[in-house]
């Protein structure tokens, strides 16, 4: 039996100092290929040549979002897609932008914690917990004024709403170069193609009638 506990520690061990070396994924997957000419781009993106880097590289002018839309609200990622210069450096932004009653709807970054800093306007914000308390999903909520600052844990569903009379401005940090956005209702009513309405009308616990009419919905993604 103690063999058994020593292996079982043993490997447990070596896991975790194992998985120290690898980095943290960068995309939702990475399919190992062979031939690396089929090859896109491995956990980031190919580096360009350190001789023909300019400090354009390392440059990007943020204008503000355009807020007439469906949601009343804009995000301007600059994620290593927009800022060729953040590869590898596990860190990115993004700029938004509220109109009156703007909402950034329930969300998640799979790959990175986001910390948020309200620069004009009054926000109600909040994350939902995994059900690690006893099958419970907690929400956080604050309401946040201009220089109020905000933690959503990775990978937790979170929402900004505008709650001012004006117009609002956030900026928010992420703890990854591509923290990726999975929008929850556009990803679930909203998906190409569509997840079969039996299987939602069983998760929702709903007529069909209700799931074909969300499905049918134009999901604006204000990303
Ligand atoms: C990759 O190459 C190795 C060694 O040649 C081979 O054993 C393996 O089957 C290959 N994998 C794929 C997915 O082609
Ligand atoms: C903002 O978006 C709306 C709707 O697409 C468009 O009509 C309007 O011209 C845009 N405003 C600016 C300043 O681009
Ligand atoms: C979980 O439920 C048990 C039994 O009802 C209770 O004793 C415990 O305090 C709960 N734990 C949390 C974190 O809520």
């Amino acid at each position: 039996m103690k063999l058994i506990y020593f292996l079982v520690a043993f490997l447990a061990l070596a896991s975790s100092i194992a998985s120290a070396y690898d980095p943290s994924p960068l995309q939702d997957f990475c399919v190992a290929l062979n031939d690396t000419r089929n090859a896109v781009f491995v956990n980031g993106k190919f580096c360009k040549d350190p001789k023909l880097v300019v400090a354009e590289d390392f440059f990007k002018h943020v204008d503000p979002g355009n807020v007439t839309n469906k949601l009343g609200s804009k995000v301007t990622p600059v994620s290593v897609n927009e800022l060729p210069g953040l590869n590898t450096l596990g860190i990115s932004l993004a700029r938004i932008d509220f109109g009156a009653k703007g909402l950034n709807p329930p969300h998640t970054h799979p790959r990175g914690t986001e910390i948020l800093i309200v620069i004009e306007g009054t926000l109600l914000v909040g994350f939902v917990t995994s059900n690690q308390n006893n099958n419970t999903n907690q929400l956080f909520t604050k309401v946040l004024n201009k220089g109020d600052v905000f933690v959503f844990p990775i990978g937790l569903i979170h929402f900004q709403f505008n709650i001012g009379y004006g117009n609002a401005v956030a900026i928010a940090a992420l703890s990854s170069q591509n923290a990726g956005v999975i929008t929850i209702a556009n990803a679930v009513f909203g998906s190409t193609p569509p997840i079969s309405p039996q299987v939602l009308t069983k998760a929702f616990q709903v007529d069909k009638n209700v799931i074909n009419y969300l499905e049918k919905q134009f999901w604006y993604d204000n990303n």
